[in-house]
């Protein structure tokens, strides 16, 4: 059994139909914040990605481009999916794909368990369908089409019209969990997060929970129902299983015991499906339901939900291309409450660029630099410890509050929160700096020590910052531990003792971390 010791994080795993936006990449860097901090501190972390390719949606997609859905999978997780890692710089552990022969065996071995324990049975359903979320909706999630799709009936969500479907299918008994997945949400307030969303989730399971269709006969795009080939599983049924098939659920047990339970983080859209049918599977199976279910906001532009079907998609190199890696990552998680919706604007970005990254923590550190440069020869002097002044030793205080702070910030999921108390070193050290003028104490000779006490303060200063960034902005810190002379690399820093990090007596040049960006006004 697992010991729930290791830290294993999932993201959703995509559909194929189309390429990523910045919503997609949302998810991925918040995720991959979490993943990078967990692994800096030790512990024993395991981050999955992946890509959901069944069901009728990439099906239909791949038949309008003329290719069998397999090429057309192929193609987009080689030519789109795999490269946003790079683009946003990703540090996933594995990639799974539900065409993967290990997800596809162990989802029919799943199944036939289930099956075998008499979860499942045959009936009949008739209701709408959205070919968009992949779901049967209630006449409450549908509403009046308007223009081109005047008089029909779409989807909230997508607005596109759904249809009705009239099947014999499979069904799991879905309605048998309704009371435990209650006590469940009663015995651990944490399960689902953040409290809005868990709210949501109670309201709608304590209304009782129908017995789930789980299978297509109507087209052939999935995984067998092993019993009955003459059926496909139901697109999310196949999907869910991607966090246990990828961690070695029916083939590695080992693995699996090591890893399992996941914390999961995925959109408030499909909070639903994790937090009530994937638990209601697990149980059904025998097996611990998730660590956690994480439902963060939405990415707005223009007050809307971010999406390709809507056409306000923003493609995640738009950003990265002119402002760099680092900084998409930092400006989603900083700019957005973790769990709350959050509008993206480019004046927002372009004025968080340059106030906080290249004037705030940029600007910190080239100053830092060049000042042990021209005023020390390049050599980090000692602290002259019998004099200390308040301000020196409310600095190290700051390094020491700041990385518990955030630390325990982490822990909640409040990444935004974390870098907002990181940042009060950042500011505290531009402050210190000003105060302090090394420039002023350069001049005179007297000074000597004082100045060996300011530029030490202030390169442990911006040491204790490179270490707990890095999680953050892996590219910018990386650069900087350089310059630092720091010992092995930046992510092997115990990041729960930031402060305790060392380096060598001597500092390198730095380029700028976070150059000017012009506008095209054109
Ligand atoms: N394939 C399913 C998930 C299966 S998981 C077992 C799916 N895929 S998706 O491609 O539509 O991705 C949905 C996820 O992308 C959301 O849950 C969210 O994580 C992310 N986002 C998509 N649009 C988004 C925004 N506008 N804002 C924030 N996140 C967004 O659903």
């Amino acid at each position: 059994m697992s010991d729930g010791s290791s830290f294993y994080i999932t993201t959703p795993i995509f559909y194929v139909n189309d390429v990523p936006h910045i919503g997609h990449a949302y998810t991925e860097v918040a995720a991959d914040v979490l993943a990078r901090w967990h692994r800096q501190a030790g512990d024993d972390t395991w981050f999955l990605t992946g890509t959901d390719e069944h069901g009728q949606k990439i099906l239909r997609t791949a038949t309008a481009n003329g290719m069998s859905p397999k090429e057309w999978a192929d193609k987009l997780v080689a030519e789109s999916w795999q490269p946003l890692l790079n683009t946003i710089d990703i540090s996933n552990d594995d990639f799974i794909r539900t065409t993967d022969e290990r997800h596809e065996v162990n989802v029919q071995l799943f199944l036939q368990r289930l099956y075998d324990a008499g979860y499942i049975y045959t009936g009949e359903y008739e209701g709408y369908y959205c070919v968009g979320c992949e779901e049967y909706k209630q006449l409450s999630d549908l509403e009046d089409g308007t223009g081109q799709y005047e008089g029909q009936l779409v989807c909230k969500i997508h607005s596109k019209p759904v249809e009705l479907l009239k099947e014999r299918n499979y069904f799991f008994r879905m309605s048998d969990f309704t009371q435990p997945l209650l006590d469940l949400y009663e015995s651990r307030p944490d399960f689902v997060q953040p409290e809005s969303v868990r709210n949501e989730i109670v309201q709608f399971v304590k209304r009782g929970l129908t017995d789930l269709s789980i299978s297509r006969q109507t087209f052939d795009w999935g995984i067998k129902v092993p019993w009955d080939e003459t059926h496909v599983v139901y697109v999310w049924f196949d999907a869910l299983l991607n966090y246990a098939t990828a961690a070695g659920y029916g083939y590695d047990q080992e693995k699996f015991d090591r890893l399992w339970p996941a914390t999961h983080i995925v959109g408030k859209d499909i909070a639903r499906f994790h937090a009530v049918i994937w638990p209601a599977m697990l149980m059904a199976a025998g097996l611990e339901v998730p660590k956690q279910v994480y439902g963060h906001g939405w990415l707005l532009v223009g007050g809307e939900k971010m999406s390709k079907s809507k056409l306000t998609g923003i493609a995640p190199e738009q950003i990265t291309d002119t402002f760099g890696s680092d900084a998409f990552r930092y400006y989603f998680m900083r700019a957005i409450n973790f769990g709350q919706d959050g509008s993206f604007s480019w004046e927002d970005l372009s004025a968080r660029y340059q106030a906080e990254l290249a004037n705030g923590f940029g600007n910190l550190a080239s100053r830092v630099i060049a000042m042990v440069t021209r005023y020390h020869g390049g050599t980090v002097p000692p602290a002259v410890e019998s004099a200390l002044t308040e301000a020196d030793l409310a600095i190290r205080a700051t390094e020491r509050r700041a990385t518990k702070a955030a630390d325990e910030a982490i822990e909640r999921l409040a990444v935004h929160e974390a870098i907002a108390r990181v940042w009060e070193l950042v500011d505290e050290l531009n402050g210190y700096i000003t105060l302090q003028e090394p420039w002023v104490l350069a001049k005179d000779p007297s000074k000597a020590d004082r100045l060996a006490t300011v530029l030490n303060t202030a390169v442990h200063g911006l040491g204790t910052l490179t270490v707990l960034l890095s999680p953050v902005l892996p590219e910018a810190t990386a650069k900087l531990w350089t310059a630092l002379t720091g010992t092995g690399t930046v992510q092997d820093q115990p990041i729960r003792a930031a402060w305790e990090w060392t380096g060598g007596a001597r500092v390198e040049p730095l380029e700028a971390l976070f150059p000017r960006i012009e506008v095209d006004a054109s």
